[in-house]
């Protein structure tokens, strides 16, 4: 066995971080003080005082457990640890134990220091076999995606080391573990009072045919499930020691970078490159996930704290709203209507509870409807904050996924979430433009004088936004003049925004490249709902190319008020009409960023119509455009 003071090779030893868990009394403590002293990481003196603690009090054999009271002391007295750190070493491996002590606590307990383990062991007591606790935890363990789960059923001294007993829970438990997200379990009878298969296989279970618990633990193969490939630096603090040096420090929260490699600065989304890596002993040409550094960058770009540096073409989700599965710590139970501190790698912003999903029963994992979360419960909501956040999906990415809830008023961490994936994805970093960042500071949105109920009365029709999407030439413009026709003959409150139009003025100032675009559609995005409001009907003709700019349209509005219809046009018949001569002179070169030709066009997926202008005449494309809007009840 190794000596623990021996630090040879210690740095290049890999190091695995577990966790324990199990209900009162099933042998949480006996078990880490045996793995402690049987791998002689315990001092003498410590040993030789748990021995004469359990001589005086008649025990038969030395009480192991004894080895963590030092933490039950404190705690007596009244000190508050949630979880407790404990390290061991051996000739293959370094071991971080996160031994979470307390009973009422345990969801908290658990969650801190489970959500930086790779592996988390169960404890199940063999006499009473799988009880709520088990389950609770088990469901924990998958909802942190702790990717190994080892279930040491304990105790088998007590029921004589029976095969049967061992195998009724193993099956119970798989039984229940089917429905859970956890792909690597393992079973393992042992006696942690005795040692059977702790470190040294057992003579008591022949019929065991698997390894010991630490053999498990000293060959899990754990670098796999790391996140080596995203590379996520939430800046913690800019330092500006002297006018020739500008850092930015923080702890790589995933992935690595290199000296020389391009970034991005999220939200602005200037670029750049890694200048230099600095660290108290150096600077380094790499740096991994898990490390403290300052990094420089080659250009002076604005950036401060709470921003995030990335790869420049891998970049993280960026939006405030978000599905989470959420665990409620606190005992006060969740108020849907208050506010919370949601903090987020280096952000702390307001944010609150917009939707509850469901909670679910740990035993059953049914879902039930619900209102509020009390103390452990845990459940599906969506989650709104004040400004967007760059995440990713805790699946991905545990540092970027997940979150805590803090009670402004308490200063209590009340919950902690896991963020599931977005509302709706707006993954790019000219949509963080797009979004509400995209305020101007000190204003305030003045509603109308003018009700939208009075609107209606006034026009007969509700307000809306027809927006139609499609390829140059699909005849979109054709299409909408029919259409606004038709309804000014209603005597509708209608308007037209045209894309050829617009960027003779309010968008002239831009191009075709897919940064542009954006902006082109933000602004008559915006320009759209500033006419709905006030009543109109408002038909808008963009190409308007990409998902996601639409998305934003459909979002600044409110639920039903926008009308996506798909000019659907074949490409060829397209190019054939050509009514400006553009396709030719894409093809021919002439044009660039061209859509059909050398830009994307994404067909909308689910809009409200589709319209197709090489099989129907203008006529009944307008027909059926107002039966639309007579059926979901714009006009009537
Ligand atoms: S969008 O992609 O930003 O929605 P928009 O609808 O405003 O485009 O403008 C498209 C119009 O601009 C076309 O009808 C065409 O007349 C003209 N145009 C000029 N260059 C291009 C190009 N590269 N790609 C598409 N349309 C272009």
């Amino acid at each position: 066995m190794s000596d623990p003071l021996d630090l040879t090779d210690y740095e290049n030893k890999s190091l695995l971080r577990f966790t324990t868990s199990g209900s009162v009394d099933d042998g949480k403590s006996t078990l880490i003080g045996r793995l402690l002293y049987e791998t002689n990481c315990i001092f003498e003196d410590q040993f030789a005082a748990v021995e004469k603690t359990s001589q005086q009090r008649g025990d038969e054999r030395v009480d192991l457990a004894l080895l963590l009271d030092g933490l039950a002391a404190e705690r007596e007295q009244g000190i508050t640890i949630d979880v407790a750190y404990r390290y061991f070493t051996t000739a293959k491996r370094k071991f971080i134990i996160a031994d979470t002590p307390g009973h009422e606590q345990y969801t908290r307990n658990m969650i801190t220091g489970a959500s930086t383990s790779e592996l988390a062991i169960i404890l199940i007591d063999a006499r009473y076999g799988v009880v709520t606790q088990s389950k609770r935890h088990g469901f924990l363990i998958s909802l942190l995606q702790i990717p190994h789960l080892v279930v040491a059923v304990n105790k088998m001294d007590l029921v004589g080391y029976s095969e049967e007993v061992f195998q009724n829970i193993v099956d119970d438990y798989s039984g229940f573990s089917q429905k859970l997200d956890i792909h690597d379990i393992s079973f393992i009878p042992i006696s942690a009072l005795d040692g059977d298969n702790v470190t040294k296989r057992s003579d008591n279970t022949p019929w065991y045919e698997g390894h010991t618990l630490l053999h498990m633990l000293e060959t899990v193969h754990v670098s796999a499930d790391k996140n080596f490939v995203d590379f996520r630096f939430p800046v913690q603090s800019v330092l500006r020691p002297n006018l020739d040096f500008r850092g930015f420090s923080g702890t790589v929260t995933s992935g690595t970078i290199k000296v020389g490699e391009e970034i991005a600065a999220l939200p602005s989304g200037k670029t750049s490159r890694i200048k230099s890596i600095v660290t108290y002993d150096g600077d380094l040409e790499e740096t991994f996930a898990g490390q403290a550094v300052t990094l420089t960058l080659e250009n002076e770009i604005d950036i401060s704290r709470g921003d995030m540096i990335v790869r420049k073409h891998n970049l993280p989700h960026v939006g405030n709203e978000f599905d989470v599965n959420l665990c409620w710590l606190d005992e006060r139970s969740m108020d849907p209507r208050s506010h919370y501190i949601l903090k987020h790698t280096t952000q702390k912003i307001k944010a609150y509870i917009s939707r509850i999903q469901y909670k679910i029963d740990v035993n059953t994992l049914h879902r039930e409807a619900t209102d509020h979360f009390d103390l452990n419960e845990i459940g599906r909501v969506t989650i709104k904050t004040a400004r967007p956040i760059f995440f990713d999906n805790y699946r991905a990415n545990h540092g970027t996924g997940s979150f805590i809830l803090i009670d402004p008023l308490t200063n209590h961490t009340v919950a902690a979430g896991m963020i599931r994936g977005q509302t709706r994805d707006v993954n790019t970093v000219t949509q963080t433009k797009h979004a509400e960042s995209r305020r101007s500071t000190n204003v305030k949105w003045e509603s109308g004088m003018i009700s939208a109920q009075n609107w209606e009365r006034r026009n007969g029709h509700k307000s809306a936004v027809i927006w139609c999407t499609g390829l140059s030439g699909a005849g979109k413009s054709t299409v909408a003049k029919g259409l606004v026709s038709a309804l000014f003959s209603r005597g509708c409150q209608v308007m037209m925004l045209d894309g050829d139009n617009v960027r003779h003025g309010l968008c002239g100032d831009l191009g075709f490249s897919d940064q542009d675009r954006s902006e082109n559609i933000r602004r008559v995005g915006e320009t759209a709902r500033l006419f709905y409001e006030q009543g109109n009907i408002v038909v808008c003709t963009f190409i308007s190319p990409f998902h996601d700019d639409r998305g934003f349209v459909r979002d600044i509005l409110p639920e039903g008020a926008f009308h996506e219809v798909f000019i659907k046009c074949d490409l060829g018949v397209c190019k054939r009409r050509d009514p400006k001569g553009l396709y030719k002179k894409a093809e021919a070169g002439e044009i660039k960023d061209f859509t059909g030709i050398d830009s994307p066009y994404e067909e909308p997926e689910n809009p409200e119509v589709v319209v197709e202008t090489d099989i129907h005449s203008v006529e009944s494309i307008v027909k059926q455009l107002e039966s639309h809007l007579l059926e979901c009840k714009v006009l009537f």
